[in-house]
């Protein structure tokens, strides 16, 4: 089963800001979710709740430490561990082989570590914010290709997809 990290950073490692995404980048939304359909999605509970409604055509796999926690349109997991274990599940029967990690930030740092591919839509700013990417130590990763997301007229800013898999030995 692959495991994927799909996020939007900035230059200087902002991912969110009060609850939200700090810019708008059409490109980034339709890349998002051409990359996630049909897939089980992994993400914090603050990363769900900033949502509008639970993404359609995908399972919404929500971690939170609130045993009470239960949200319609969601299956929630108590941690990473056991979110990944239904996400397997999941991916099995929808008949897919990927698994999509979408954050926030204690959620991409649980799945560094057994994430075989990162989309890293890399955004052209500095935007003010809360939410940081990780640290990532990079020489495990081999970029494989890059596409640049030319900004629109309704875009904050321009920004690059960038799609890097583990080095193997
Ligand atoms: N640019 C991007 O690609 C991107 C992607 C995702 C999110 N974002 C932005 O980032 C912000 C949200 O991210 P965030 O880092 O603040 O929050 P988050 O990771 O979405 O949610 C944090 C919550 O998730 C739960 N959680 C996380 N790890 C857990 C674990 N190992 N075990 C149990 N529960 C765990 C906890 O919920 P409880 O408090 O319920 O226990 C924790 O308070 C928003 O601004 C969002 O828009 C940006």
């Amino acid at each position: 089963m692959i495991i994927s990290i799909v996020v939007a950073v900035a230059d200087n490692g902002v991912i969110g800001r009060d609850g939200g995404l700090p810019w708008r980048i059409s490109s980034d939304l339709k890349t998002f979710r051409r990359l996630t359909m049909g897939k089980p999605l992994i993400m914090g509970r603050r990363t769900f709740q900033s949502l509008k409604k639970p993404l359609d055509g995908r399972d919404n796999i929500v971690v939170t430490g609130n045993t009470d926690y239960q949200p319609q349109g969601a299956i929630t997991a108590n941690d990473f561990a056991a979110a990944l274990t239904i996400a397997q599940a999941c991916a099995k029967e929808r008949g897919v082989g990927e698994i999509a990690v979408v954050g926030g930030t204690a959620v991409f740092a649980a799945a560094l570590p057994v994430a075989d591919r990162i989309y890293k839509t890399e955004v052209h700013g500095n935007p003010a914010g809360d939410a940081t990417f990780p640290a990532v130590d990079w020489s495990q990763w081999q970029e494989v290709s890059r596409e640049a997301l030319p900004r629109g007229p309704s875009d904050d800013y321009a920004a690059t997809l960038v799609v890097l898999y583990r080095r193997r030995a």
